[in-house]
Protein backbone atom coordinates (compact mmCIF):
# COMPACT_ATOMS: atom_id res chain seq x y z
CA UNK A 1 0.00 0.00 0.00
CA UNK A 2 1.55 3.82 -0.82
CA UNK A 3 2.70 5.44 2.45
CA UNK A 4 0.25 8.19 1.73
CA UNK A 5 -2.80 5.92 1.52
CA UNK A 6 -1.61 4.08 5.15
CA UNK A 7 -1.31 7.23 6.51
CA UNK A 8 -4.91 8.20 5.62
CA UNK A 9 -6.09 5.07 6.65
CA UNK A 10 -4.18 6.00 10.15
CA UNK A 11 -6.09 9.07 10.32
CA UNK A 12 -9.61 7.12 9.94
CA UNK A 13 -8.57 4.46 12.55
CA UNK A 14 -11.35 3.37 14.42
CA UNK A 15 -13.83 5.04 12.48
CA UNK A 16 -17.10 3.52 10.76
CA UNK A 17 -15.59 5.27 7.70
CA UNK A 18 -12.83 3.45 7.20
CA UNK A 19 -14.56 0.13 7.72
CA UNK A 20 -17.23 1.36 5.25
CA UNK A 21 -13.94 2.00 2.40
CA UNK A 22 -13.64 -0.16 -0.13
CA UNK A 23 -10.82 -1.82 -1.79
CA UNK A 24 -10.16 1.29 -3.80
CA UNK A 25 -10.98 3.54 -1.34
CA UNK A 26 -8.82 2.03 0.92
CA UNK A 27 -5.90 2.03 -1.60
CA UNK A 28 -6.67 5.93 -2.60
CA UNK A 29 -4.42 8.79 -1.91
CA UNK A 30 -3.60 12.30 -3.09
CA UNK A 31 -0.01 12.55 -4.27
CA UNK A 32 2.17 14.79 -3.47
CA UNK A 33 3.40 15.21 -7.16
CA UNK A 34 2.54 18.35 -9.69
CA UNK A 35 -0.69 19.17 -7.88
CA UNK A 36 0.58 20.38 -4.50
CA UNK A 37 4.13 21.12 -5.47
CA UNK A 38 1.94 23.91 -7.85
CA UNK A 39 -0.12 24.83 -4.89
CA UNK A 40 3.38 25.64 -2.79
CA UNK A 41 4.58 27.06 -5.40
CA UNK A 42 1.14 29.77 -5.65
CA UNK A 43 2.40 30.60 -2.16
CA UNK A 44 6.06 31.19 -2.47
CA UNK A 45 7.12 31.62 -5.98
CA UNK A 46 7.52 35.27 -5.86
CA UNK A 47 10.06 35.41 -8.68
CA UNK A 48 8.84 33.36 -11.07
CA UNK A 49 6.05 30.72 -11.16
CA UNK A 50 6.87 28.09 -13.88
CA UNK A 51 5.01 24.75 -12.86
CA UNK A 52 1.56 24.65 -13.77
CA UNK A 53 0.90 23.40 -17.15
CA UNK A 54 -0.68 26.18 -18.50
CA UNK A 55 0.16 29.21 -21.08
CA UNK A 56 0.62 32.80 -19.35
CA UNK A 57 1.40 36.36 -21.27
CA UNK A 58 2.17 39.03 -19.19
CA UNK A 59 0.62 37.08 -16.25
CA UNK A 60 -2.46 35.77 -17.95
CA UNK A 61 -3.29 32.80 -18.58
CA UNK A 62 -3.83 33.04 -23.04
CA UNK A 63 -7.07 33.60 -23.74
CA UNK A 64 -8.62 33.31 -27.46
CA UNK A 65 -10.89 36.42 -28.21
CA UNK A 66 -13.80 34.50 -28.82
CA UNK A 67 -14.00 32.93 -25.18
CA UNK A 68 -13.04 36.38 -24.39
CA UNK A 69 -16.13 37.98 -26.05
CA UNK A 70 -18.42 35.06 -25.03
CA UNK A 71 -17.74 35.44 -21.30
CA UNK A 72 -17.12 39.32 -20.96
CA UNK A 73 -18.00 38.79 -17.24
CA UNK A 74 -15.28 36.88 -16.21
CA UNK A 75 -11.39 36.95 -16.24
CA UNK A 76 -9.05 34.70 -17.93
CA UNK A 77 -8.59 33.50 -14.78
CA UNK A 78 -12.01 32.80 -14.45
CA UNK A 79 -12.87 31.08 -17.79
CA UNK A 80 -9.86 29.19 -18.64
CA UNK A 81 -7.60 28.71 -15.97
CA UNK A 82 -7.32 24.74 -14.26
CA UNK A 83 -9.76 25.19 -10.81
CA UNK A 84 -7.98 23.32 -8.13
CA UNK A 85 -8.86 19.64 -7.60
CA UNK A 86 -10.92 19.72 -4.49
CA UNK A 87 -12.66 22.88 -6.28
CA UNK A 88 -12.85 26.87 -6.15
CA UNK A 89 -12.02 27.06 -2.50
CA UNK A 90 -14.37 30.42 -2.54
CA UNK A 91 -17.45 28.39 -4.06
CA UNK A 92 -16.60 25.49 -1.39
CA UNK A 93 -16.97 28.00 1.30
CA UNK A 94 -20.04 29.62 -0.48
CA UNK A 95 -21.58 26.16 -0.85
CA UNK A 96 -21.13 25.09 2.56
CA UNK A 97 -22.83 28.48 3.45
CA UNK A 98 -25.45 27.34 1.50
CA UNK A 99 -26.25 23.91 2.99
CA UNK A 100 -26.39 25.44 6.41
CA UNK A 101 -29.14 27.87 5.94
CA UNK A 102 -31.03 25.67 3.96
CA UNK A 103 -30.25 22.84 6.41
CA UNK A 104 -30.17 24.66 9.46
CA UNK A 105 -30.25 20.93 11.84
CA UNK A 106 -26.44 20.21 10.25
CA UNK A 107 -24.06 21.75 12.75
CA UNK A 108 -21.50 23.64 10.74
CA UNK A 109 -18.64 21.94 12.47
CA UNK A 110 -19.82 18.77 11.74
CA UNK A 111 -19.75 18.16 8.35
CA UNK A 112 -16.68 18.15 5.77
CA UNK A 113 -15.96 21.35 3.14
CA UNK A 114 -17.80 20.52 0.17
CA UNK A 115 -15.73 18.62 -2.79
CA UNK A 116 -16.91 20.46 -6.45
CA UNK A 117 -17.57 17.50 -8.67
CA UNK A 118 -18.34 17.00 -12.55
CA UNK A 119 -21.93 17.02 -11.16
CA UNK A 120 -24.05 14.91 -9.15
CA UNK A 121 -23.29 11.42 -11.49
CA UNK A 122 -19.76 11.62 -11.28
CA UNK A 123 -20.08 12.94 -7.49
CA UNK A 124 -22.06 9.49 -7.06
CA UNK A 125 -19.26 7.20 -9.56
CA UNK A 126 -16.68 8.67 -7.10
CA UNK A 127 -18.70 7.10 -4.14
CA UNK A 128 -19.20 4.12 -5.49
CA UNK A 129 -15.38 3.70 -6.23
CA UNK A 130 -14.38 4.48 -2.76
CA UNK A 131 -17.01 2.65 -0.72
CA UNK A 132 -18.44 -0.08 -2.98
CA UNK A 133 -16.53 -3.54 -3.60
CA UNK A 134 -18.00 -6.28 -6.02
CA UNK A 135 -20.17 -8.13 -4.77
CA UNK A 136 -21.30 -5.47 -2.14
CA UNK A 137 -25.08 -4.99 -1.66
CA UNK A 138 -26.49 -1.47 -2.65
CA UNK A 139 -29.86 -0.93 -0.85
CA UNK A 140 -32.39 1.26 -2.57
CA UNK A 141 -36.20 1.56 -1.97
CA UNK A 142 -37.28 -0.03 -5.96
CA UNK A 143 -38.51 3.40 -7.36
CA UNK A 144 -34.55 4.69 -8.42
CA UNK A 145 -33.37 6.48 -11.12
CA UNK A 146 -32.21 4.03 -13.83
CA UNK A 147 -28.50 5.19 -13.62
CA UNK A 148 -27.92 3.68 -10.23
CA UNK A 149 -27.63 0.28 -11.77
CA UNK A 150 -25.02 1.28 -14.24
CA UNK A 151 -23.31 3.40 -11.79
CA UNK A 152 -23.39 0.54 -9.17
CA UNK A 153 -23.87 -2.40 -10.70
CA UNK A 154 -22.13 -2.13 -14.49
CA UNK A 155 -19.01 -0.11 -13.19
CA UNK A 156 -18.69 -1.55 -9.72
CA UNK A 157 -19.93 -5.04 -9.81
CA UNK A 158 -22.26 -4.61 -6.68
CA UNK A 159 -26.17 -5.78 -6.36
CA UNK A 160 -28.39 -3.49 -6.29
CA UNK A 161 -30.87 -5.22 -3.50
CA UNK A 162 -34.52 -2.75 -3.71
CA UNK A 163 -38.12 -3.13 -1.36
CA UNK A 164 -41.59 -1.59 -1.93
CA UNK A 165 -40.84 2.48 -2.06
CA UNK A 166 -44.03 2.76 -0.55
CA UNK A 167 -46.53 1.02 1.79
CA UNK A 168 -50.03 -0.33 0.58
CA UNK A 169 -51.58 3.48 1.99
CA UNK A 170 -49.07 5.10 0.02
CA UNK A 171 -46.73 6.53 2.47
CA UNK A 172 -43.01 5.92 2.95
CA UNK A 173 -42.39 2.32 3.64
CA UNK A 174 -40.25 2.96 6.74
CA UNK A 175 -39.97 -0.51 7.91
CA UNK A 176 -39.16 -1.75 4.19
CA UNK A 177 -35.57 0.56 4.85
CA UNK A 178 -34.83 -1.35 8.52
CA UNK A 179 -35.66 -4.76 7.23
CA UNK A 180 -33.60 -4.59 4.01
CA UNK A 181 -31.28 -3.04 6.02
CA UNK A 182 -30.65 -5.73 8.82
CA UNK A 183 -31.32 -8.46 6.03
CA UNK A 184 -28.98 -7.50 3.74
CA UNK A 185 -26.00 -5.82 5.51
CA UNK A 186 -22.26 -7.82 5.16
CA UNK A 187 -19.79 -8.33 7.03
CA UNK A 188 -21.32 -5.36 9.17
CA UNK A 189 -21.48 -3.40 6.48
CA UNK A 190 -24.60 -2.15 4.72
CA UNK A 191 -24.82 1.20 1.70
CA UNK A 192 -27.72 2.69 1.52
CA UNK A 193 -28.68 5.18 -1.37
CA UNK A 194 -31.94 7.93 -0.65
CA UNK A 195 -33.33 10.21 -2.98
CA UNK A 196 -35.72 13.24 -2.23
CA UNK A 197 -37.67 14.41 -4.02
CA UNK A 198 -37.66 11.10 -5.93
CA UNK A 199 -37.09 10.85 -9.33
CA UNK A 200 -39.06 8.70 -10.91
CA UNK A 201 -42.12 9.57 -8.15
CA UNK A 202 -41.51 13.20 -7.28
CA UNK A 203 -42.74 12.03 -3.38
CA UNK A 204 -40.59 13.16 -0.47
CA UNK A 205 -41.13 12.49 3.05
CA UNK A 206 -43.44 14.08 5.41
CA UNK A 207 -41.75 15.57 8.58
CA UNK A 208 -42.68 12.62 10.49
CA UNK A 209 -41.60 10.08 8.15
CA UNK A 210 -37.85 12.05 8.04
CA UNK A 211 -37.89 11.24 11.69
CA UNK A 212 -38.85 7.75 11.46
CA UNK A 213 -36.77 6.98 8.78
CA UNK A 214 -33.81 8.58 11.25
CA UNK A 215 -34.87 6.24 13.90
CA UNK A 216 -35.14 3.01 11.66
CA UNK A 217 -31.64 4.06 10.62
CA UNK A 218 -30.52 4.96 14.13
CA UNK A 219 -31.94 1.26 15.55
CA UNK A 220 -29.69 -0.47 12.74
CA UNK A 221 -26.78 1.25 13.67
CA UNK A 222 -27.12 0.40 17.19
CA UNK A 223 -27.15 -3.53 16.12
CA UNK A 224 -23.96 -2.68 15.00
CA UNK A 225 -24.17 -2.40 11.46
CA UNK A 226 -21.93 0.52 9.77
CA UNK A 227 -24.22 2.05 7.40
CA UNK A 228 -22.83 4.55 4.80
CA UNK A 229 -25.62 6.70 3.59
CA UNK A 230 -25.55 8.81 0.56
CA UNK A 231 -28.42 11.64 -0.04
CA UNK A 232 -28.73 12.19 -3.75
CA UNK A 233 -30.48 15.87 -3.24
CA UNK A 234 -30.50 16.25 -6.66
CA UNK A 235 -33.99 18.03 -6.76
CA UNK A 236 -33.61 19.24 -3.37
CA UNK A 237 -35.69 22.53 -2.25
CA UNK A 238 -38.46 21.77 -4.39
CA UNK A 239 -41.13 20.84 -1.91
CA UNK A 240 -44.49 21.95 -2.41
CA UNK A 241 -46.98 20.85 0.69
CA UNK A 242 -46.69 22.10 4.30
CA UNK A 243 -46.68 18.38 5.59
CA UNK A 244 -42.90 17.74 3.82
CA UNK A 245 -39.54 17.58 5.56
CA UNK A 246 -37.77 20.37 3.26
CA UNK A 247 -34.37 19.67 4.36
CA UNK A 248 -31.98 17.33 3.31
CA UNK A 249 -32.42 13.53 4.82
CA UNK A 250 -28.67 14.69 5.39
CA UNK A 251 -29.91 16.44 8.48
CA UNK A 252 -31.03 13.43 10.24
CA UNK A 253 -27.99 11.15 9.59
CA UNK A 254 -24.89 13.19 9.28
CA UNK A 255 -25.03 13.21 13.18
CA UNK A 256 -27.14 10.46 14.39
CA UNK A 257 -24.87 7.67 15.37
CA UNK A 258 -20.75 7.06 15.07
CA UNK A 259 -21.78 3.77 12.77
CA UNK A 260 -23.41 6.09 10.27
CA UNK A 261 -21.37 7.69 7.86
CA UNK A 262 -23.77 10.07 5.85
CA UNK A 263 -22.96 11.75 2.41
CA UNK A 264 -24.68 14.73 0.79
CA UNK A 265 -24.79 14.76 -2.82
CA UNK A 266 -26.19 18.09 -4.29
CA UNK A 267 -24.97 20.43 -6.88
CA UNK A 268 -26.23 23.29 -9.36
CA UNK A 269 -27.66 20.80 -11.77
CA UNK A 270 -31.63 21.58 -10.98
CA UNK A 271 -31.02 23.49 -7.71
CA UNK A 272 -29.54 26.50 -9.66
CA UNK A 273 -30.65 25.57 -12.85
CA UNK A 274 -27.57 24.84 -14.27
CA UNK A 275 -27.92 21.47 -15.97
CA UNK A 276 -25.24 21.63 -18.42
CA UNK A 277 -22.77 23.07 -15.87
CA UNK A 278 -21.83 19.93 -14.82
CA UNK A 279 -20.74 21.31 -11.06
CA UNK A 280 -21.82 18.83 -7.77
CA UNK A 281 -20.72 18.35 -4.39
CA UNK A 282 -20.17 15.57 -1.90
CA UNK A 283 -19.82 16.72 1.66
CA UNK A 284 -19.84 14.26 4.39
CA UNK A 285 -21.41 14.16 7.79
CA UNK A 286 -20.60 11.48 10.66
CA UNK A 287 -21.08 12.08 14.49
CA UNK A 288 -17.93 11.55 15.90
CA UNK A 289 -15.81 12.08 12.96
CA UNK A 290 -12.68 14.85 12.81
CA UNK A 291 -11.84 17.80 11.32
CA UNK A 292 -8.51 15.39 10.42
CA UNK A 293 -10.87 12.54 9.31
CA UNK A 294 -13.05 14.99 7.15
CA UNK A 295 -10.17 15.96 5.22
CA UNK A 296 -8.35 11.86 5.13
CA UNK A 297 -11.67 11.63 3.13
CA UNK A 298 -11.46 14.38 1.26
CA UNK A 299 -7.66 13.88 0.72
CA UNK A 300 -9.23 9.97 -0.91
CA UNK A 301 -11.64 11.76 -3.08
CA UNK A 302 -9.34 14.22 -4.00
CA UNK A 303 -7.01 11.65 -5.72
CA UNK A 304 -10.09 10.00 -7.10
CA UNK A 305 -10.96 12.92 -8.56
CA UNK A 306 -7.21 13.55 -9.97
CA UNK A 307 -7.22 10.41 -11.49
CA UNK A 308 -10.48 10.92 -13.41
CA UNK A 309 -11.66 13.87 -14.44
CA UNK A 310 -8.66 16.15 -12.80
CA UNK A 311 -10.78 18.66 -11.95
CA UNK A 312 -14.20 20.45 -12.50
CA UNK A 313 -15.21 23.05 -15.56
CA UNK A 314 -13.54 26.41 -13.93
CA UNK A 315 -15.59 28.69 -15.88
CA UNK A 316 -18.88 26.91 -14.35
CA UNK A 317 -17.46 27.15 -11.02
CA UNK A 318 -16.78 31.25 -12.10
CA UNK A 319 -20.11 31.77 -12.91
CA UNK A 320 -21.62 30.12 -10.10
CA UNK A 321 -20.00 32.00 -7.57
CA UNK A 322 -21.05 35.07 -9.13
CA UNK A 323 -24.60 33.98 -9.15
CA UNK A 324 -23.88 32.64 -5.25
CA UNK A 325 -23.32 36.01 -4.52
CA UNK A 326 -25.45 38.34 -6.81
CA UNK A 327 -28.28 40.14 -4.85
CA UNK A 328 -31.34 38.87 -6.41
CA UNK A 329 -30.44 34.82 -6.31
CA UNK A 330 -32.82 33.61 -3.57
CA UNK A 331 -35.52 36.07 -4.97
CA UNK A 332 -35.17 34.88 -8.64
CA UNK A 333 -35.32 31.17 -6.85
CA UNK A 334 -38.04 32.03 -5.57
CA UNK A 335 -40.12 33.23 -8.24
CA UNK A 336 -39.04 29.80 -10.44
CA UNK A 337 -40.01 27.91 -7.47
CA UNK A 338 -43.47 29.66 -7.99
CA UNK A 339 -43.89 28.52 -11.36
CA UNK A 340 -42.89 25.03 -10.95
CA UNK A 341 -45.30 24.91 -7.86
CA UNK A 342 -48.21 25.76 -9.71
CA UNK A 343 -47.50 23.38 -12.36
CA UNK A 344 -47.46 21.00 -9.56
CA UNK A 345 -50.88 22.36 -8.34
CA UNK A 346 -52.31 22.15 -11.77
CA UNK A 347 -51.19 18.67 -11.86
CA UNK A 348 -52.27 17.59 -8.83
CA UNK A 349 -55.90 18.65 -9.63
CA UNK A 350 -55.67 17.12 -12.59
CA UNK A 351 -54.64 13.59 -11.26
CA UNK A 352 -57.63 14.36 -8.32
CA UNK A 353 -60.55 14.87 -11.15
CA UNK A 354 -59.48 11.28 -13.04
CA UNK A 355 -59.48 9.54 -9.72
CA UNK A 356 -61.67 6.63 -11.28
CA UNK A 357 -59.66 6.03 -14.67
CA UNK A 358 -59.40 2.54 -14.84
CA UNK A 359 -56.14 2.85 -16.72
CA UNK A 360 -53.82 4.72 -14.22
CA UNK A 361 -53.18 5.31 -10.86
CA UNK A 362 -51.01 8.22 -10.02
CA UNK A 363 -48.36 7.35 -7.20
CA UNK A 364 -48.17 9.60 -4.43
CA UNK A 365 -45.89 13.13 -5.46
CA UNK A 366 -45.16 16.12 -3.42
CA UNK A 367 -41.90 17.29 -4.96
CA UNK A 368 -39.57 18.14 -7.69
CA UNK A 369 -39.65 17.58 -11.31
CA UNK A 370 -41.74 14.32 -11.62
CA UNK A 371 -44.54 11.97 -10.68
CA UNK A 372 -45.60 8.22 -12.13
CA UNK A 373 -48.48 6.82 -13.21
CA UNK A 374 -49.08 2.95 -12.60
CA UNK A 375 -50.44 1.41 -15.54
CA UNK A 376 -53.48 -0.71 -14.20
CA UNK A 377 -52.97 -3.83 -16.95
CA UNK A 378 -51.85 -2.52 -19.85
CA UNK A 379 -47.97 -1.81 -21.31
CA UNK A 380 -46.06 1.49 -20.14
CA UNK A 381 -43.90 0.71 -22.65
CA UNK A 382 -47.00 0.74 -25.17
CA UNK A 383 -49.03 3.54 -23.68
CA UNK A 384 -45.37 5.35 -24.03
CA UNK A 385 -44.81 4.43 -27.27
CA UNK A 386 -48.29 5.15 -28.52
CA UNK A 387 -48.19 8.08 -27.04
CA UNK A 388 -45.15 9.15 -28.77
CA UNK A 389 -46.15 8.30 -32.32
CA UNK A 390 -50.02 9.06 -32.48
CA UNK A 391 -49.85 12.23 -30.07
CA UNK A 392 -45.86 13.32 -30.30
CA UNK A 393 -45.64 13.12 -26.78
CA UNK A 394 -42.50 12.24 -25.00
CA UNK A 395 -42.73 10.32 -21.77
CA UNK A 396 -40.53 7.52 -19.75
CA UNK A 397 -41.89 3.64 -19.35
CA UNK A 398 -40.03 2.13 -16.23
CA UNK A 399 -40.55 -1.57 -15.43
CA UNK A 400 -43.34 -1.74 -18.00
CA UNK A 401 -45.38 -0.71 -15.35
CA UNK A 402 -44.99 2.50 -14.71
CA UNK A 403 -45.62 6.26 -17.05
CA UNK A 404 -42.93 8.79 -15.73
CA UNK A 405 -44.44 12.41 -16.58
CA UNK A 406 -41.91 15.02 -16.21
CA UNK A 407 -44.41 18.40 -15.61
CA UNK A 408 -41.99 20.86 -14.79
CA UNK A 409 -40.72 20.59 -18.24
CA UNK A 410 -44.17 21.70 -19.41
CA UNK A 411 -45.46 24.90 -19.49
CA UNK A 412 -48.57 25.24 -16.95
CA UNK A 413 -51.12 26.34 -20.25
CA UNK A 414 -50.26 23.21 -21.92
CA UNK A 415 -51.05 20.72 -18.68
CA UNK A 416 -54.22 19.86 -19.39
CA UNK A 417 -53.64 19.26 -22.88
CA UNK A 418 -50.66 16.88 -21.85
CA UNK A 419 -52.53 14.58 -19.21
CA UNK A 420 -56.20 14.66 -21.54
CA UNK A 421 -53.77 13.06 -24.25
CA UNK A 422 -52.23 10.50 -21.60
CA UNK A 423 -55.50 9.75 -19.89
CA UNK A 424 -57.66 9.34 -23.61
CA UNK A 425 -54.71 7.04 -25.37
CA UNK A 426 -54.25 4.88 -21.89
CA UNK A 427 -57.87 3.99 -21.48
CA UNK A 428 -57.92 3.37 -25.36
CA UNK A 429 -55.36 0.63 -24.91
CA UNK A 430 -57.33 -1.10 -22.53
C1 LIG B 1 -31.90 11.53 -8.90
C2 LIG B 1 -30.90 12.18 -9.80
N1 LIG B 1 -29.64 12.31 -9.38
C3 LIG B 1 -28.71 12.88 -10.17
C4 LIG B 1 -29.03 13.35 -11.43
C5 LIG B 1 -27.97 13.90 -12.34
O1 LIG B 1 -27.32 15.00 -11.86
P1 LIG B 1 -26.10 15.61 -12.72
O2 LIG B 1 -26.66 16.03 -14.04
O3 LIG B 1 -25.59 16.72 -11.88
O4 LIG B 1 -25.09 14.52 -12.89
C6 LIG B 1 -30.33 13.22 -11.91
C7 LIG B 1 -30.65 13.69 -13.26
O5 LIG B 1 -31.55 13.34 -13.93
C8 LIG B 1 -31.29 12.62 -11.07
O6 LIG B 1 -32.55 12.46 -11.49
Amino acid sequence: MNQLAQELNDILHGTAALSLLSDFGKRFYFPKGIISQTAEAKKYASTFNATVGMAFNKKEPICLKPVKKSMPGLSPKESVAYAPTPGDESLRNLWKKEILRKNPEVNGTGISQPMVVSGLTNGIAHLSDLFVDPDDVVIIPDMFWGNYRLTFEARRCAKIVDFPFFTGQGGLNIQGFKETIMNNARNGKAVLMVNFPNNPTGYSPTKKEAEELGRVILECAESGVKILAIADDAYFGLFYEKDTYTHSIFSVLSSIHENVLAVKVDGATKEDYMWGFRIGFVTFGGKTMTSDQYEALNKKLMGAIRSSISNASRPAQSLLIKTLQDPGYTGEKEQYFQILKERYQTVRRIVASRKESPALTALPFNSGYFMSFRTNGLSAEKLRTELLHKEGIGTISIQDTFLRVAYASVDLADLEELYLKIYETAEGLL
